[in-house]
């Protein structure tokens, strides 16, 4: 049985916030922070229900790093430990994009951490066409120097954006 993508409503927010802090945040406060700009417009979300939520992407459509020039950001996508490998992050991809390129936006970015947890994540953004954005190792938005010693965590990043080949895109 494949889960249904659904986009988000307020209808899912007691689903979504437990997926959230459960598998993402461990803290529902921050949990709701992925949702805050849904009610205005400024995010979305696809999520992936089979019996209860097993998965989600959510994207900020103009992304808080002004190194990235407002173009919308992938700041989520997670699937439940026990429903991986079955291409459900695929599909929550493809639907992510398919509505930033509807909505006329050509190019869209997403962060990934440099340790063995993200390698699932950077070979499928490797797969997807996501492609460094040339300012190397960040500690959140802010490149790393040279020489400089940096513990390897969840806030060492490289942000990666990916063409979506709308029509008429230069
Ligand atoms: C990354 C993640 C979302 C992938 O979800 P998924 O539903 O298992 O992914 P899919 O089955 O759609 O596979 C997509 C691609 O991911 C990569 N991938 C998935 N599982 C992998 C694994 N165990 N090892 C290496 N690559 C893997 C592959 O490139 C795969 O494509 P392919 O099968 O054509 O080679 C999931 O592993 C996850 O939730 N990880 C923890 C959260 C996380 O790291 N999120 C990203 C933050 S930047």
């Amino acid at each position: 049985m494949h889960p249904e993508l659904v986009l988000f409503d307020e209808d899912l927010r007691g689903p979504v916030v437990r997926f959230l802090t459960d598998q993402v945040t461990g803290d529902e406060a921050k949990a709701h922070d992925h949702l805050a700009d849904h009610a205005s417009g400024g995010g979305s979300s696809f999520v992936a229900v089979q019996d209860e939520v097993v998965g989600i992407v959510t994207v900020r459509w103009r992304s808080n790093n002004p190194a990235l020039g407002g173009i919308p950001l992938v700041h989520q996508i997670s699937v439940a430990a026990e429903h991986r490998g079955d291409g459900i992050a695929t599909r929550l991809m493809d639907a992510a994009e398919n509505l930033a390129r509807a909505k006329g936006h050509p190019r869209i970015g997403i962060t990934v951490g440099l340790f063995a947890e993200y390698g699932p994540a950077q070979r499928m953004y490797a797969r997807r066409g996501y492609v460094p954005d040339g300012r190397g190792v960040c500690r959140g938005a802010t490149p790393v120097r040279e020489g400089e010693t940096v513990t390897v965590d969840h806030g060492l990043l490289l942000w990666l954006i990916k063409d979506l080949d709308v029509p008429g895109d230069t």
